[in-house]
């Protein structure tokens, strides 16, 4: 038994079942047994491999996008660079030292990094050594200047609800202890969840079928795109998911590269579940800021450019060394890779033109 399954464990005897939403939040976050208190969660020796883990090429053209974004907002003198959940840094490293080919860029930029774990902390502080950073534990909403904004597998990381009809009216799937082990059930919506258990989303479910709600996504959303409808520029979010609002249970687990099921190894494996990019795409809408048409990561990455890249990387490369970038350049974009079911989400004011990588 996990130590956290074993604080649950207490916890749920003592005061009933938990929902889906805190057990995924304590999984994950707990300050001491929290899955992202591990000391190597991602990379290609952790969990899970995120694709700025693949290959730098992701990360430099995200940093290229950055600095188009900011030409196409006029290049203003001063513009907050903010990263969501920047897991081991790598993705900022490689976009920093790309956006470096525009001096004028880096110049006017302030470095922001939103995270909550400690210990990746410490693994960005030496990842962007050569950089002043500010961190923050919540989205800062009190900057002076445009934001610009990326996050790559952050919202896939929020604690969901999962809400599901009933013949005594709405539930929320919770999880509970039998027989020394955990085990999922049901129970009345907690008054917290309430306001996102929507009767019109519930009312078209089969029995059993689940809808999902992810509060803190939906609040971040709305904060990002009020300070982009406020004092310009752009967010960009990578992350799996589909493109429109589909029901379904999507919560599930990874310990050392395989799926798990998500109760096993509270503490132990990472928890995620799928971005609704449409609902986050209607919610940076009602925000009063333009929303590119959702793409698919391939497609992004292949209109930034990305086999340029790899052809000029392989340029000097050696013969093995050309075989990894060919099986990472495929893996970030192909269908049978990363390419399809990651999705990009971009929301902006006023730009020159529309940001690159989209189609409008
Ligand atoms: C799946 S990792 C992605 C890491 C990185 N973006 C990458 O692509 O390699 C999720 C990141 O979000 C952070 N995180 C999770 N929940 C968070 C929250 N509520 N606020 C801030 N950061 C959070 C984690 O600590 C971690 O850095």
């Amino acid at each position: 038994m996990t130590d956290l399954e074993n604080i649950l464990k207490r916890r749920i005897e003592e005061s009933g079942p938990i929902s889906v939403h805190d057990f995924m939040s304590d999984a994950l976050l707990h300050p001491e047994f929290g899955y992202y208190q591990r000391s190597n969660p991602f990379g290609r020796s952790g969990d899970f491999i995120t694709a700025p883990e693949i290959s730098q090429m992701f990360g430099e053209l995200i940093g290229l996008w950055c600095v188009d974004c900011w030409a196409k907002m006029g290049g203003p003198s001063r513009v907050n660079l903010i990263e969501l959940g920047p897991g081991n840094g790598t993705l900022m490293k490689d976009a920093l030292r790309s956006a470096k080919l525009v001096p004028e860029f880096v110049n006017a930029m302030s470095l922001h990094l939103v995270e909550v774990s400690d210990r990746l902390i410490n693994k960005q502080k030496m990842a962007l050594s050569d950089h002043t950073v500010q961190w923050h534990s919540h989205f800062p909403e009190d900057l002076d200047g445009p934001y610009i904004v990326i996050a790559n597998e952050f919202f896939d990381a929020l604690p969901i609800h999962q809400f599901l009809q009933s013949e005594s009216g709405p539930k929320e799937r919770a999880i509970t202890y039998v027989d020394d082990k955990l085990t999922y059930t049901t129970m009345a919506v907690a008054p917290d969840a309430q306001p996102f258990c929507n009767p019109a989303y519930l009312d078209k479910l089969e029995p059993g079928e689940i809808y999902e709600v992810c509060p803190s996504a939906l609040s971040i959303i709305t904060s990002i795109a009020h300070q982009i409808a406020e004092k310009g520029g752009a967010a960009l979010t990578l992350d799996y998911g589909p493109e429109k609002s589909a029901t379904g249970d999507s919560f599930q687990a990874l310990k050392d590269h395989k799926y798990v099921s998500a109760l096993e190894h509270p503490g132990e494996a990472d928890l995620t579940a799928h971005v609704d990019f449409g609902r986050l795409a209607d919610v940076a809408r009602e925000c009063n800021v333009t929303v590119a048409p959702i793409t698919s990561q391939g497609r992004f990455l292949e209109r930034l450019g990305i086999e340029a890249r790899a052809l000029q990387l392989s340029a000097k490369a050696t013969d093995s060394q050309k075989e990894k970038i060919a099986s990472d350049h495929k893996r970030l974009v192909s269908s049978s890779g990363m390419g399809t079911l990651f999705k990009v989400l971009c929301f902006h004011h006023t730009l020159s033109a529309s940001p690159a990588g989209f189609r409008e």
